[in-house]
């Protein structure tokens, strides 16, 4: 059985154009690869099809060797596959606390009653402080998430994720919006996520795609056009050509 996640031949349509054309594709556990391609060439796209927001139109999407392609998105969290949470959908006059510890309560379900209540208290708050910790969030536990610098809410949009203890999480331009001064930030926290989580990373910031991939797939127009070490991405003529003759927003 293979583990980690195989996606194979995969097409998505919108109506007559093509986004995600044959792509094949494999993350295993502990990966750092990064995609990166134009804008409108099918990154966001292909992080839809593969946490279940979208549906491809063939193809399989493969999980420690179990077909998900059928299962819905949450179930597909239930099965470890996750994506960064969105800053609009923070609760942003909650704090930072208060944020975690919903996807915690969320994973565990409602199973725990009366008894060991307590404990169960405890053991969530313990939780919740450690994963500050490994975002460097704890000195901004029970600040209102909204008065955080940009950064720090896109650590806890990190933070938020980890809580529901995914194998395979997809950061979706995790340095959108960051000023570049504080891309650093983003790039520590990407450095000190769990060994053993495999890591896909959308991202235009060639800096910090080169900073945290092992591995890059470059996506054009729906398509893979090639995947290699950072080494060989950069020394990869089409590459530069298309990097050198687009221009890039984010
Ligand atoms: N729901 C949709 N319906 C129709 N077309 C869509 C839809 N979502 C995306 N598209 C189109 O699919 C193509 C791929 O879009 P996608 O957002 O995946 O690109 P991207 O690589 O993530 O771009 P960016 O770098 O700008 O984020 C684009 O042409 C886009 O306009
Ligand atoms: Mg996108």
């Amino acid at each position: 059985m293979s583990m980690g996640l195989e996606v194979s031949h995969l097409n998505k349509n919108f109506g007559g154009i093509k986004v995600a054309r044959d792509i094949s594709f494999d993350l295993k556990p502990g990966d750092r690869k990064a995609l990166i391609g134009p804008n409108g060439a099918g990154k966001t796209t292909f992080a839809n099809l593969i946490t279940g927001t979208l549906k491809p139109n063939s193809g399989s999407i493969r999980l420690d060797g179990v077909d998900i392609v059928k299962l819905k998105e949450s179930k597909r969290v239930k099965a470890g596959v996750a994506k960064t949470f969105q800053i609009t959908t923070l609760f942003k006059r909650m704090s930072v606390r208060e944020n975690i510890r919903l996807p915690i309560l969320e994973r565990d379900g409602k199973s725990h009653g009366w008894f060991g209540r307590a404990e169960r208290f405890v053991a969530v708050e313990d939780e919740i402080d450690e994963l500050l910790g490994q975002f460097n969030l704890l000195d901004f536990a029970e600040m209102p998430v909204q008065d955080l610098a940009y950064g720090q809410q896109r650590l806890v949009e990190m933070a938020l994720t980890l809580a529901l203890k995914p194998r395979i999480l997809i950061l979706d331009e995790p340095s959108a919006g960051v000023p570049s001064s504080d891309s650093h930030i983003i790039i520590d926290a990407i450095e000190r996520l769990p060994k053993d989580l495999s890591v896909l990373i959308i991202e235009h910031d060639m800096k910090l795609v080169f900073k945290v991939a092992s591995r890059i797939v470059v996506l054009v127009n729906g398509a893979i056009l090639t995947e290699g070490t950072p080494e060989e991405i950069s020394q990869n003529q089409q590459v530069r050509d298309l990097y050198l003759g687009a221009r890039h927003e984010h």
